[in-house]
């Protein structure tokens, strides 16, 4: 296993294996995989598997009923993390994925949306699944979400050529509907081995289905944006969907705070922008 880190940082690198391996102890412990509610539920989830690494506590009570709900998702969600591979390149992992027939998604899609950004991204933001111009173009966040997405990043500083995007899905549901169980655990490997490769120093998840996929829980984005998760030592920030954003924009205040948190822990971490962030 090749935890994600700085290759100069050994106590970084140490601290993510022994994470890595405590997680590993846990998720056996616990034994099984599950699905969201309302996806073919093997066995009660188990409380979230990600450890909280800072923790201010969502302001529940600020959060719409309505917005919690707004998506009821079928995302298969592996409590039993997959293990890793050896690190691939993100040009031998695209390749390894070639013309993919792996789920039924390859019937209806135009392009294989893999993924863009450069090779080692500090930053790499994840979606859910392309939409009707990610699949014509065959590349992520190009649609009025993705120029939303790209003015949340160049508010932080960065540009979209700066930072990694990629999806949990590389092809087009039909219709934009929910990915299903069988899709993700289709895709999963390829989004696993891009996030071995990126090294990104935090990811970004956008939308619940992310967030659940990558942390491997399934609690709603209200309980989970705002505070820094872990996987595989890498910090994760759950934020809106800036789909979600569209329709909802009085919730751009509250996805504008977990960005700044991101900022800030970047900082920390001795990762500047190339540009200073706004407000
Ligand atoms: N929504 C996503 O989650 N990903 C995209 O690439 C486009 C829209």
């Amino acid at each position: 296993m090749n935890p994600p880190g700085p290759p100069d940082d050994p106590h970084a690198e140490l601290a993510a294996l022994v994470r890595d391996v405590r997680n590993g102890l846990a998720w056996r412990a616990r034994g099984g995989a599950y699905a969201a509610p309302g996806g073919r539920t093997a066995r009660p989830p188990a409380a979230p598997t990600d450890a909280a690494v800072s923790a201010p506590a969502p302001d529940l009570a600020r959060v719409a009923p309505a917005a919690v709900a707004a998506r009821a998702i079928e995302v298969a969600v592996d409590v039993e993390a997959p293990a890793l591979g050896p690190a691939r390149t993100l040009p031998v992992i695209r390749e390894d994925l070639g013309e993919c027939t792996r789920c039924k998604l390859s019937e209806t899609r135009q392009k294989i949306v893999f993924g863009v950004g450069p090779a080692l991204a500090p930053l790499m933001f994840i979606g859910e699944a392309p939409g009707a111009d990610e699949d014509r173009q065959g590349e992520p966040f190009v649609g009025r979400a993705g120029e939303l997405l790209d003015k949340m990043i160049e508010a932080m500083g960065w540009g979209r050529g700066d930072v990694y995007i990629a999806n949990v899905l590389k092809c087009r549901p039909p219709g934009n509907r929910n990915p299903e169980p069988d899709e993700v655990a289709a895709c999963r490997p390829f989004l696993d081995a891009q996030i071995q490769a990126v090294r990104p120093r935090i990811i970004v998840t956008l939308g619940r289905p992310a967030a659940n996929v990558v942390l491997g829980n399934d609690a709603p984005i209200s309980a989970l944006r705002g505070r820094f998760h872990e996987h595989r030592g890498v910090r994760v920030m759950p934020t809106f969907h800036p789909a979600f954003l569209l329709r909802q924009p009085e919730r751009k205040r509250d996805a504008w705070s977990d960005l700044k948190q991101v900022i800030a822990e970047l900082e920390r971490l001795g990762v500047a922008p190339p540009r200073p962030a706004r407000g």
